[in-house]
């Protein structure tokens, strides 16, 4: 199945506009994602990457255009509803409590009831988010403020686990990380893949999009500017296709390739 015919999106969305005023933020975006796939969505600053991630997380309305998730058309007019949904979004700043522990942070607005903190259940679960995502965390109990970037990044995924989504959205999930980190990250993105989940990374780093991605959809000034197969793809097609260096380089490397040129 090629990048392009998804059968079984969870998530598809059709025509999406969004305009800010004078700004086409979003100009007739089609997405779709797929229960295990990972669509990274890369653009230059300003083509409307964040926008996107707000019209998923109930950040913003789109002003026109369908989303369909789980083969019904819906509406995603706040966070709460994307939450209900089933569409969890990792946001670039994390929003973690830096003084509070890792079951703290997972746990933050949402304690497990009845009556009073179930300090046991929460420490259980904690874990066993953790292990899902075969997260390196020493101790579940250390302060936030003590852990790595990649650690914190865990963190921050697991939180949005705990809602049970289909899609995760992460924003730039290793744009403040290292190496290792970075290696680490990429990793817990297998595992939420492998989990069933649908992944909308967003990145600028080409290195992780391919070791990561399944699909690559590019934006360029609020447009779609080619889906791509990962494997199918080079990185300057994908950069090509991220500053306009070609119109469409899809219908190129199709044009090149029934010549027999490539
Ligand atoms: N809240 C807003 N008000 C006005 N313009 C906005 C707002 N959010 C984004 N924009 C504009 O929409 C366009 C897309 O921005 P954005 O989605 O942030 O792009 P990216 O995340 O890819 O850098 C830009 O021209 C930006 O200035
Ligand atoms: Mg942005």
């Amino acid at each position: 199945m090629s990048a392009t015919q998804q059968k079984d999106s969870v998530l598809s969305l059709r025509g999406i506009n969004k305009t800010f005023g004078a700004v086409a933020a979003l100009t007739d975006i089609d997405l779709d994602v797929a229960a295990g796939q990972v669509v990274a969505v890369v653009g230059d600053n300003g083509a409307g990457k964040s926008t996107l991630v707000k019209v998923l997380s109930g950040v913003h309305s789109p002003d026109s255009g369908t989303i369909t998730f789980d083969s019904k058309t819906v509406d995603i007019p706040s966070p709460a509803a994307a939450h209900r949904l089933g569409i969890a979004t990792v946001f670039q700043d994390l929003a973690l409590c830096e003084n509070l522990n890792v079951i703290q942070n997972l746990f933050l607005g949402q304690e497990l009831r009845p009556l009073r903190l179930n300090e046991v259940a929460m420490e259980t679960r904690s874990w066993e988010l953790l292990r899902q995502l075969s997260a390196k965390i020493p101790s579940v109990r250390v302060p936030v403020a003590s852990l790595s970037g990649g650690q914190r990044q865990t963190v921050a995924i697991a939180r949005s686990l705990l809602g049970d989504p289909k899609i995760i959205i992460l924003d730039e999930p290793t744009a403040a990380l290292g190496v290792a980190q970075t290696a680490e990250v990429l990793n817990l993105v297998e595992r939420l893949r492998e989990n069933g989940l649908g992944v909308i990374m967003i990145s600028h780093n080409m290195a992780d999009v391919k070791a990561v991605a399944d699909t690559v959809a590019v934006l360029r000034l609020g447009r779609n500017n080619g889906v791509f197969d990962v494997n199918d793809v080079s990185v300057e097609d994908i950069i090509a296709a991220i500053t306009g260096a070609t119109d469409n380089v899809v219908s190129q490397r199709r044009a090149r390739r029934k010549e027999g040129l490539s």
